[in-house]
Parts: structure tokens; C-alpha cells; sequence
């Protein structure tokens, strides 16, 4: 807002913007508000201070409970007691977005008060050493160099920035899985109209029992041509898991460019990119992460990082055309962002940590593994693959044509489990549910479904 001239004149305009219209509400003038702006301004202040002393020490605390190396449901209900959903509303959709950990929520909040209260350039110049934290935290986890790794806003985002980045022409193909996220599918398909490449779209085979089937359908389709592959980890329409490290292999091996999205398995699966060997890997904090919402992770492996353009530029950048920024920090010139929110990231990244990728990798395979197998054992019939070499934390149960969507509506209704309508009920447990909302869960379809 241009031309503010003190806290009143503030209250006043958002007196007036807001455009409050009761009795009341008009009796309400500017100096009340102000007054009203100012008690709350001291009550942050005194807030501040105290609340820093207890995430700190509510963070210290809750990374060592969890670096138990206990398992069993007693383990799990204290990890499910970080979350402050209620039993009633139990969330169980993973693949679109998952409850914060408490901690890492009372972070991204003191943050922001502490940015509303002092949002000068002195006061915010502490976020970039807090952003750097969180980019080498994640890094590490994912043993590759923090120089890779660019955090954007999410994986549509981080996506897009590798189809709109790569320079391709007529001459190229680019292939890409029929059960792509949109943001690595339709996207494909825009820049195919402005760049004249073509875009070979690969299916699952009909009787899949075996991850050579998918590798055979994709690796069928290598040319020459073929510049790009574009995949995914795990389908978030089918749960079906592509077994991505052969399919990497055997695409490096032609000099094939791949990019995969990763939105369904970081934070939920034990990854080692720099083994993996792809080119590029997507993903949100606000999936299976656990993390501050609108925070993307975008790996890129440090040989691409010159080829790849940048859809956005932005200060920070420098004055050419070679940014000043190291590494993939030049696709994150984006901009102001919510430093409150991708500083809290490393509060994520440390609770991950104390419980440990391989155990959390374990608790879902557990968890969708105990749910499919509920769910067949009622005679109902899943679109994911009950093999675990196949699928991984994405449960879809097929149900007749339309159904999905209001059979989840009434699951939530009737007996407070969140999933989603997408490609049937689909159901993605993850660390914060135990076994009886997962057993709530089947109960609920055993009615539905009767
Ligand atoms: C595989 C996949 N990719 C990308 C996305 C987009 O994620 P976001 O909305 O966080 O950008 C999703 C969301 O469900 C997804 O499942």
C-alpha cells in the first residue's frame, strides 16, 4: 500500500476496504482500530520471545522422541501425536496434501509474526542462512549436492520448469507416461504446439503382473529421436509404481534426458538420487513430506543445470545472461516467496531425520499393504497393483463408474476419513495414521460399498 502515513491511516483503509456495513461494525473508527493494531502489536512482541524459547525447545524434544529406535504401534501413535488433526477428521490423501507436523506449523506461524512485526531488509537478512539450512538438509537426505537443489513452490511449478527449460525442436520426441501428473503431461503437450516436438505417450500395459512389462513399453518406444523421457515414481491415479531405476538406466544408456516426478514418494520413501542417476526429480513439501505448504523441491543434476532455461527472472538474478545465483539456485528466482515457510522446511527435514526414511519407508508400505489387503479381503476389487513391487503408498479401490467422488464425500461425512475421488476412492495413508483409522477406513467402504 503506497502512501500510508501511519497505523491509523492503515486501520482506517482496511476499515474501509473491508467495507463493513452492520451497525456495529461502522460504529468501529479508525481510532479504535489503531488502538486495537497497537495492543496487538505489543501482545506479539511479548508473545515473540516466549515463543521462540518454546518451539525451540518443543523442537529439541520432539526429534528426540522420535530418534527412538522403538517400532510397534506405541512408536507410531507418538509420531501421529505431532499432528493436531482431531480423530474425527482423520486425513488419508496423502498424494494431495498432508497436515503439517505441529512443530513445523508453530514455526512457518512464529516466522510470520516475526516478519509482520519487523519486515525490514535488517530483520529479514537471517533468512537466506535459514533458507540455505533447509536446502542442505534436504540435499543430504537425498545424497546429492545442495548446489542441486532448487526450492520452488511445488512440484507443478518444478515441473513446468524443466518443459518450458529444455531447448527442443522438430527434430526431438519426448515420452512420456499416460498417467502423468498434468504438469508432466498436458504441460508436455503445450510447449510440443510451440516447439514443434513430438510427444509419444506411453500406457500401462493391460495385464500388468510385472515391472518388465513397463520398462519393456517404455524402452519399445526409444529412437533416435528420443531426447526426453518424462515419468513418474508413482502414479497418483492408479498407484502404480514404475520401477524408475531401470528405466533410468536404460534411457542414460541411449543419452536419453529424464525427468521424474517424485510428488508420491519424497518423504515417503528412502531416495538416494545421486544413485538413481536421473536428471531431474520433483516434489511438494506438503505431500508426504509433512513440510510448509507451497514449498517444491527441483533436483537437478549440476551437468544440466546450464542446459535447462529458466522460466522466471527475477532480482537476484544478475545483470546478463549468466545469473550470479550458484547451482539450480538460478530456477528459483522467483521473486519475493514465503521465506517463513521454506525456512520452516528444515524443521521437517530434521523430524524426518530422527525417525529415518528407511523406518517411515516401512510404515507405508505397512500401512497401503494392510488396507489393499483389507479391501480385497471384502471381495471389493483395487486398480493399484496388490504386489508392493508395483505400487507403493497410493491405494485406489475401484468402484463403479462416477462413484468415487461421492463415495468419498460420504466417507468423510459418514465416518471422518479424507480421501479423494481420483480414479475411484482413493486412499493414501500416511505416518500420522495408525492401523484403526486405516481399519475405520475399510469399514467405512464395507458399508459404502454394501
Ligand atoms: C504425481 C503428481 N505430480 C504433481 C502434482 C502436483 O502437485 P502440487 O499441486 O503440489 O504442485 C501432483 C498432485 O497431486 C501429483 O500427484
Amino acid at each position: 500500500m503506497n502512501n500510508i502515513k501511519d497505523t491509523a491511516d492503515l486501520s482506517r483503509r482496511l476499515f474501509l476496504s473491508r467495507g463493513l456495513k452492520s451497525t456495529s461494525a461502522l460504529m468501529l473508527g479508525a481510532g479504535v482500530l489503531s488502538s486495537r493494531l497497537a495492543t496487538a502489536q505489543e501482545s506479539v512482541t511479548a508473545q515473540a520471545s516466549v515463543t521462540e524459547q518454546a518451539s525451540v525447545t518443543e523442537q529439541a524434544s520432539v526429534t528426540e522422541q522420535l530418534s527412538q529406535a522403538v517400532t510397534g504401534e506405541d512408536y507410531w501413535q507418538m509420531v501421529r501425536e505431532q499432528f493436531s488433526f482431531p480423530d474425527s477428521t482423520v486425513p488419508m490423501n496423502a498424494a494431495n496434501l498432508c497436515p503439517s507436523f505441529r512443530s513445523v506449523a508453530d514455526q512457518v506461524a512464529f516466522l510470520t509474526a516475526d516478519i509482520d512485526q519487523d519486515c525490514s531488509f535488517n530483520n529479514r537478512s537471517k533468512f537466506s542462512g535459514l533458507l540455505e539450512n533447509s536446502r542442505a538438509l534436504v540435499a543430504a537426505q537425498l545424497n546429492v549436492s545442495a548446489d542441486e537443489i532448487a526450492l520452488v513452490r511445488n512440484t507443478s511449478e518444478a515441473n513446468n520448469i524443466i518443459s518450458n527449460g529444455l531447448d527442443l525442436s522438430a527434430a526431438d520426441d519426448v515420452i512420456i507416461w499416460d498417467e502423468n501428473h498434468p504438469t508432466n503431461h498436458v504441460a508436455w503437450q503445450v510447449r510440443a504446439a510451440r516447439f514443434g516436438f513430438k510427444v509419444v505417450t506411453v500406457a500401462t500395459p493391460a495385464d500388468l503382473r510385472d515391472p518388465q512389462q513397463l520398462l519393456d513399453a517404455f524402452v519399445a518406444q526409444f529412437t533416435d529421436r528420443t531426447r526426453v523421457l518424462a515419468i513418474t515414481h508413482v502414479s497418483n491415479v492408479s498407484g502404480i509404481r514404475l520401477p524408475i531405476a531401470e528405466l533410468v538406466q536404460a534411457a542414460k544408456a541411449r543419452g536419453i534426458y529424464v525427468h521424474v516426478d517424485g510428488a508420491q514418494t519424497w518423504g515417503a520413501m528412502a531416495l538416494d538420487l545421486a544413485a538413481l542417476g536421473m536428471d531431474s526429480f520433483t516434489a511438494s513439501a506438503h505431500k508426504w513430506y509433512m513440510g510448509p505448504r507451497e514449498v517444491g523441491l527441483l533436483y537437478i543434476k549440476s551437468d544440466q543445470h546450464t542446459r535447462i532455461w529458466p522460466g522466471v527472472v527475477a532480482s537476484g538474478w544478475g545483470s546478463g545472461a549468466e545469473t550470479r545465483q550458484t547451482g539450480a539456485r538460478k530456477f528459483e528466482s522467483l521473486g519475493q516467496r514465503d521465506d517463513a515457510a521454506l525456512a520452516a522446511l528444515s524443521v521437517a527435514a530434521r523430524i524426518h531425520d530422527s525417525i529415518g526414511a528407511a523406518r517411515i519407508e516401512q510404515r507405508i508400505v505397512q500401512l497401503s499393504q494392510h488396507l489393499k489387503s483389507s479391501v480385497v479381503g471384502l471381495g471389493l476389487p483395487l486398480v493399484t497393483p496388490m504386489d508392493a513391487a508395483l505400487s507403493f503408498g497410493v491405494v485406489v479401490v475401484q468402484t463403479p463408474a462416477g462413484q468415487g467422488g461421492p463415495l468419498s464425500n460420504r466417507l468423510y461425512e459418514e465416518f471422518g476419513i479424507a480421501g479423494a475421488g481420483t480414479g475411484g476412492l482413493r486412499l493414501c495413508p500416511g505416518i500420522y495414521n495408525t492401523l484403526a483409522h486405516v481399519d475405520r477406513a475399510v469399514a467405512g467402504i464395507k458399508q459404502l460399498m454394501a
